[in-house]
């Protein structure tokens, strides 16, 4: 039987990448440029430099991804494209691209949101079990997520404030780390011990909610006490502290979760899945708290932003027949 053939759009943020991916589960090439460098002087990503960089990647990107699965336009069965949440502008570079491709191809145009691209990430390692749970941490988002069914996401718990990727990259600034800052800081913190033990907010409070921004300002002020009165902190010892709590509070909320929703499948992704001690520690601890319960970790290559878990998430789409038309817009503050 012929396989069916996405190719799938990713432009939300600093990474233009496309895609082509088999039946929503097998990668043929997955083409990803990432702008980081143009942004990291200025700490973050700035919206009009990354919408540039996107329209001068995005037809690159195409080509590469057609040439490296070895197939031609005429081999596609459909175009998947991310359409929310992000920046505006960068968004508007892939739906367009996506856009003009179905068009000129005659290919059905499937509209995909970002965040269930994530989720979706962990369908390369094998097929999802419902009910699941997933443990969606970005750069934008930290949300327990919790799905029926294929395409069915339901937010059970999030962030009241910063997501766990923006702490990251917040102190990151303090300790001299550039944009993007975890994958640095989880590194150091392999290398140091919690000697500073920072507050593990609501970790008792019985919801499924999570907060950084207090552990930010504890952070921030401790560096600066130790500033103000000449003391040298570790720095490895700091981010080693500053990893236990996100990672502890993390893995706790998700333990309160699934003791109410008890699920086949946990899904760790997003950015932040790449954290090592995140990954060890619900690897540790899950089999045991949870043996009806597997873990399905996003392989680390497909953690950050790409076109690969956009194919993924639009193929499910497509069995349904979920397509947009030419008034497919972007959507930057886009929810499940
Ligand atoms: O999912 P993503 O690529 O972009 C968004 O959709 O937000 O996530 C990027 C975030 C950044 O905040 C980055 O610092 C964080 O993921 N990140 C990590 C690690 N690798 C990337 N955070 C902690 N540990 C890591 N190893
Ligand atoms: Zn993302």
């Amino acid at each position: 039987k012929k396989q069916n053939l996405i190719l799938a759009f990713e432009s939300s943020c600093d990474e233009t990448s496309v895609a082509v991916v088999a039946d929503g589960h097998q990668i043929l090439s997955n083409v990803i440029a990432t702008q980081i460098n143009s942004h990291k002087r200025f700490g973050g990503v700035v919206p009009e430099v990354a919408s540039r960089h996107h329209i001068e990647q995005i037809t690159i990107c195409i080509e590469s991804a057609l040439e490296e699965a070895n197939v031609t336009y005429d081999d596609l069965d459909a175009v998947a494209v991310t359409y929310g949440p992000g920046l505006v502008g960068a968004l508007l570079v892939g739906v367009n691209a996506a856009k003009v491709v179905a068009y000129a191809h005659h290919l059905p145009l499937i509209p995909v949101n970002h965040m269930a691209g994530h989720i979706y990430a962990a369908r390369f390692v094998k097929p999802f079990e419902f009910p699941l749970m997933a443990l969606l941490v970005s750069g934008g988002h930290t949300e327990l997520v919790y799905m029926q069914a294929d395409g069915q996401f339901e937010i059970i718990g999030e962030t009241r404030d910063d997501a766990a990727g923006e702490a990251y990259d917040k102190i990151g600034r303090v300790l001299g780390v550039s944009y993007p800052a975890g994958k640095e800081i989880d590194q150091m913190a392999h290398a140091g011990i919690d000697t500073f033990n920072f507050p593990r907010a609501m970790i008792d409070e019985d919801n499924f909610d999570f907060s950084f921004s207090g552990l930010k300002s504890a952070f921030i002020n401790t560096v600066h006490h130790a500033d103000q009165i000449g003391a040298t902190l570790d720095k490895n010892d700091l981010a080693a502290s500053f990893q236990a709590s996100v990672v502890d509070v993390l893995v706790s909320k998700t333990h309160r979760v699934l003791e109410q929703y008890p699920v086949k499948q946990l899904v760790l992704a997003g950015g932040v899945a790449a954290n090592q001690g995140l990954r060890e520690r619900l690897q540790k601890d899950l089999p045991t708290a949870f043996p009806n319960t597997e873990l399905l970790l996003a392989p680390l290559k497909l953690c950050g932003d790409n076109g690969a878990m956009i194919g993924a998430a639009g193929y499910v789409q497509y069995q349904h027949h979920q397509f947009g038309d030419a008034s497919l817009n972007a959507d930057p503050s886009l929810e499940f």
